[in-house]
């Protein structure tokens, strides 16, 4: 059952209501706004997972298990529409327009550091048939669907990619796939058209258990030793991006189906 559909929860939304048309301040209608239950309205679960959406990708939200009930339908038409298309893009934009204004010394040492799953490919087609994360994350299946090679670019990414190349960018894939799936990995970022990384960093077996944050800023602490300086980093979770070293601006892609700490 979804929670937000128990008796007390909606006796709740019930007094909410009564507190909102007894005050004529704004900030009730947002108090009813933000609990209205599922089933009340597509307009009032359209505004709150909207700001759903806002506060996990800004990470107030901070950790997040689930997407809420009401929401899965929204996100799933989210990552398949063109409103992904246009938030990818404008952030793909200002990738461009900081990379441009980076000196590129000429010595192969600046780089750009891109996660790969949800920022290079889109799981999309993988995640739309398996509801979206509300059912327990399986691994098996995933692995699976990563050993098929077949999902595709997002387009943005892909377009930034080439022009970091042209800018004269190394570009370095930091993924949290493990070494055993090099082979698909690269196989499916040809097939989806990337080319010319500097190199794929893979989780190794001593990386099991370890949480991404860690796992990648010791990566990108690897990378700064070997003399690459990183300007720019690309993820579409806040454990690509956070920890230190950081890259000198980091980008988060939106990514409303998984949080990963
Ligand atoms: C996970 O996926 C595998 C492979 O598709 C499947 O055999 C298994 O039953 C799934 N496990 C659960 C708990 O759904
Ligand atoms: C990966 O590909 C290389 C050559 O293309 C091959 O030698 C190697 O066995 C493959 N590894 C796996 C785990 O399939």
């Amino acid at each position: 059952m979804e929670p937000f559909q128990s008796l007390p929860f909606l006796l709740l939304y019930g007094s909410a209501i009564a507190i909102a048309i007894a005050s004529a301040d704004s900030s009730h209608s947002l108090l009813r706004m933000r609990i209205a239950p599922a089933g009340v309205g597509g307009a009032a679960d359209g505004l709150f997972c909207d700001s759903w959406r806002l506060s996990v990708e800004t990470n107030n939200a901070g950790y997040w298990r689930t997407i809420p009930p009401k929401c899965l339908e929204i996100v799933a038409t989210y990552v398949n529409g063109d409103r992904y298309l246009s938030d990818s893009d404008i952030i793909a934009v200002d990738c461009l327009s900081f990379a441009e204004t980076v000196r590129i010394v000429g010595d192969k040492k600046d780089v750009w550091v891109f996660d790969i799953d949800e920022t290079l490919l889109s799981n999309v087609p993988y995640y739309s048939v398996h509801g979206f994360v509300s059912e327990a994350f399986n691994e098996t299946s995933f692995d699976e669907w990563v050993a098929l090679a077949r999902a595709s670019a997002l387009p943005a990414s892909l377009r930034l990619y080439d022009q970091l190349l042209g800018l004269g960018f190394q570009i370095v894939l930091l993924t949290a796939r493990s070494e055993n799936q090099r082979n698909a990995t690269e196989k499916n970022l040809l097939l989806a058209g990337y080319h010319s990384w500097e190199r794929i960093i893979l989780r190794q077996t001593s990386d099991f258990g370890k949480p991404a944050v860690s796992y990648k800023s010791e990566r990108r602490a690897t990378l700064e030793a070997e003399g690459f300086r990183i300007h720019g980093n690309s993820g579409d979770q806040w454990s690509d991006l956070l920890g230190m070293p950081m890259a000198d601006r980091s980008f988060k892609l939106p990514n409303p189906m998984y949080y990963i700490k």
